[in-house]
């Protein structure tokens, strides 16, 4: 029963590898976002006083945002991978007719987060401040490029 799943799965491999396709992408992009909202949730919260204020834990999101500025998303924006191209992705075909303006919303989105990280620790007005900052890059970069729901 084992050998007979095992092989079943190894055949079922190569199509999977192969199905690394605008799909895939395009649900990795989407992870990536999830992760930064994931971690940028709880400082919003801090900052606008719906959750009480903890430095340590406010440290720990920062790091954690600044660990995922440090991937390079390049694989994310592969050609094809755009609304007009497949389902299920808000991304829009704006995006890949100027990667340098969209890179430059990204730069500001990474200065914000580099400056999130030492004002995260240092008190809640310090923290709300910085995060301010970091949701106005987010928003600026959805108004251009991500559709409305
Ligand atoms: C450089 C541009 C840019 C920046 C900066 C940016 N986003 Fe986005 N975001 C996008 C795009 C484009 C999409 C649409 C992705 C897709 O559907 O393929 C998106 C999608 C999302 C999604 C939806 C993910 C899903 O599962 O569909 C969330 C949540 C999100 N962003 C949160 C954030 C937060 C929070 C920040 C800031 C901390 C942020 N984004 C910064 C461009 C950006």
């Amino acid at each position: 029963m084992r050998r007979v799943l095992l092989s079943a799965l190894v055949a079922a491999l190569p199509a999977v590898a192969m199905a690394a396709d605008a799909e895939h992408v395009v649900e990795a992009r989407k992870g990536f976002f999830s992760l930064l909202a994931i971690e940028f949730g709880p400082l919003a919260a801090m900052a606008k006083g719906e959750m009480p204020y903890d430095a340590d834990a406010a440290k720990a999101h920062a790091a954690d945002l600044v660990a995922l500025t440090k991937y390079n998303p390049s694989d994310l924006y592969a050609p094809g991978t755009s609304a007009d191209d497949v389902k299920g992705t808000a991304a829009k075909a704006e995006i890949w007719k100027d990667m340098d303006a969209y890179q430059s919303k990204g730069m500001a989105f990474f200065e914000a987060v580099a400056a999130l990280e030492p004002a995260a620790g240092a008190g809640q007005k310090e923290l709300a401040a910085a995060v301010g900052k970091v949701g106005g890059t987010c928003k600026s970069c959805h108004d251009d490029y991500r559709m409305k729901k």
